[in-house]
């Protein structure tokens, strides 16, 4: 039997923030260059203390850049696999939901809802936007959503969270990680939750990640009909803390 190289092609789901990476790794190469220059050549140019003083203080500096760096790629690369299953796993899904992914990317939430879904399906709806994910695109989503075998459980639409293409009282479930701080205004990302509510069925669930303003979320759920509205802990994966909110729309 003739033996054939198999390629097994594996999903890639992006690196966050590429440009803050890009502006970390420029001032951690600044740092490092500055502190050697004041702790080497400098040395015996400056008054005593003052070199190494410096010096030292730039080297630190753009070293902790260089750690925070790597500790945000690991973020990207391995720590939201691991809370996005965790998240998804304690749903305790029954397969047949209708489910939306607010803010896909590469569709880390969206592909993981949908392996537990049998009859259900998941819609992953985005802007894509590059600045907040590398490589971000439909057609990288959708080789990840084909690699990962759930191609007959996924649509993917252009949508933007503060305006969602659906009717009301439309899903399940709507789950959302690390997109929603990337809109700066406060009254706009309120927008995007009354959204989220008014797409959700009465009795359906919403389940949030984010770095920033979980607890403003937690508020605007409250005010616009959310019952069981809880925030988990922190998680540090990117340094900042990251925080889940899960809520259930009002049968009511
Ligand atoms: C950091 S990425 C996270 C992607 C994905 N949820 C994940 O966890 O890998 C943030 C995503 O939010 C999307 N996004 C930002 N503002 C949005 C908006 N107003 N409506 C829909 N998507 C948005 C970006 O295009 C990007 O794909």
């Amino acid at each position: 039997m003739s033996q054939q190289a198999v390629t097994v092609k594996r999903a890639d789901y992006g690196i966050d923030a590429p440009e803050v990476l890009r502006r970390f790794i420029l001032i951690g190469t600044a740092g490092i260059v500055v502190g050697l220059v004041l702790l080497y050549p400098l040395r015996n140019v400056l008054p005593p203390g003052l070199a190494s003083g410096f010096g030292n203080a730039c080297l630190w500096m753009g070293l902790t850049f260089f750690v925070t760096v790597g500790v945000m790629i690991c973020g990207s690369k391995f720590g939201k696999a691991r809370i996005a299953d965790k998240l998804i796993g304690s749903l305790a899904l029954r397969g047949d939901e209708k489910v939306l992914d607010v803010g896909c990317g590469h569709g880390l939430m969206l592909i993981t809802a949908a392996k537990h879904l049998r009859s259900g399906r998941a819609v992953g709806i985005d802007i894509w936007q590059k600045e907040d994910q590398a490589g971000n695109s439909m057609e990288a989503t959708l080789a990840n959503v084909s690699v990962e075998g759930v191609a007959d459980r996924v649509e993917l639409k252009d949508g933007d969270a503060r305006q969602l293409p659906f009717d009301d009282n439309s899903f399940d479930l709507v789950v959302s990680s690390w997109a929603l701080h990337n809109i700066y205004d406060k009254e706009e990302r309120a927008k995007a939750l009354r959204e989220i509510t008014r797409v959700l069925k009465p009795g359906g669930r919403a389940a949030l990640i984010d770095i920033q303003h979980t607890d403003q979320y937690a508020q605007i759920f409250r005010q616009s009909g959310m019952e069981n509205v809880k925030r988990s802990g922190p998680n540090f994966i990117f340094v900042i803390p990251s925080h889940s909110l899960t809520a259930t729309k009002s049968v009511q």
